[in-house]
């Protein structure tokens, strides 16, 4: 029996392979690697030592995605597959409906017709809007999203919770990621965005790596954060991926019923923060500048990450100094 990985050839999917694979688990992947690369497949069976399918496919295909599990027995899927890029889906929502909902809508369909009723979803924080208290909680519900690419995660958990109430043999569960940053300690897998990137992270790697001059810093007068500029609870994306793992076990060990959690650490660091810690940890300059505040950011959020200690006995383990030393430590590799 095998795990479906829509999308795991991308950053946080390719990281969770690996941990599945360590695990014991068989798995499948299928990507089209509009954000990921086909080099990915062969790392994450470096690191590993194991071997897994793989298929070329776009997950919102039906013919294509039928004939995966047609050929294959398919215990559960843990979906990554979905547009990310917040800026891009305000300017293009059709295209973010389309694939990430749409899509979305296909992988049910299939799984239901093929009888594959266990699922985890990414999803994110963004989904709790502005509840105007910085830490978030899973009963606070899901709020205004501010963009299409949010929006698209409230639709999709509103379209997993209908599908349980339709048939309550199903087992769901629902992951709300905080900022995944860092890469796995090898060097071999970790993130790699296309183009000009829009979080942080990824923003310091260019500008340490001098392919940016300096990295703006948007806005350092936001009240409540430690030194005026934003903050937000990044975490570790093996610490991330080793969540889906409890989220699976969790399902296997339940009869049904549709489990949300929180996936952060509970702490949130400001970008002055992350700027001093990278520079710190990897002896390397970030030089940057204090601009405008970008719209649509919040001063500081960060998850409450309780309920998923109490029921899946997860609990981030890694600190912000890992966080920054593995995310350089991928790019250093690569170059
Ligand atoms: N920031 C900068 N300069 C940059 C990029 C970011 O100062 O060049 C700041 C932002 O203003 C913010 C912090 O760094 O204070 C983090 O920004 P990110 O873009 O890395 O992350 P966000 O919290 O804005 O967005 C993330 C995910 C989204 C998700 C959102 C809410 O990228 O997918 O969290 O959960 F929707």
């Amino acid at each position: 029996m095998s795990v479906l990985l829509p999308g795991g050839a991308g950053y946080i999917g390719s990281h969770t392979a690996v941990e599945l694979l360590n695990s014991g688990k068989e798995i499948i992947i299928i990507d089209n690697f509009v954000n990921s690369k086909p080099e990915v497949l062969e790392n994450i069976k470096k690191i590993t030592g194991k071997d897994f399918k793989f298929y070329k496919i776009d997950f919102s295909d039906e013919k294509e995605l039928e004939k995966v599990f047609k050929e294959n027995k398919i215990d559960s899927v843990i979906n990554f597959a979905g547009y990310k890029a917040v800026g891009e889906s305000v300017k293009e929502p059709l295209k973010y409906y389309r694939n990430n909902v749409s899509g979305a809508i296909v992988l049910f369909e299939v799984m239901k017709k093929y009888n594959v009723k266990k699922i985890v979803f990414s999803s994110s924080a963004t989904i709790y809007g502005d509840p105007g208290t910085p830490e978030y909680i899973e009963e606070m519900g899901r709020g205004k999203t501010t963009n299409p690419y949010g929006t698209t995660k409230c639709m999709i958990e509103q379209i997993l919770e209908d599908i349980y109430v339709s048939d309550n043999s199903w087992d769901i569960g629902i992951l709300r990621y905080f900022n995944p940053v860092g890469a796995h300690e090898s060097g071999l897998i970790g993130e790699e965005p296309k183009g000009i990137p829009n979080n942080l992270m990824p923003f310091i790697m260019k500008v340490a790596n001098k392919e940016l001059d300096h990295l703006n810093v948007f806005g350092n007068d936001y009240k409540g954060t430690k030194d005026g500029t934003g903050a937000r609870d990044y975490l570790h994306v093996v610490d991330l991926a080793k969540g889906h793992i409890k989220a699976l076990e969790k399902l296997d060990k339940e009869k049904s019923g549709v489990f949300t959690y929180n996936l952060g650490t509970g702490t949130a660091y400001t970008v002055l923060e992350m700027i001093e810690t990278f520079k710190k940890v990897n002896n390397i300059d970030v030089p940057y500048e204090i601009v405008e505040r970008r719209p649509g950011d919040l001063p500081i959020f960060f998850a409450n990450p309780n309920k998923a200690e109490k029921e899946l006995g997860w609990k981030a383990e890694k600190t912000l100094e890992d966080m920054c030393r593995d995310s350089w430590n991928y790019i250093k590799n690569k170059s």
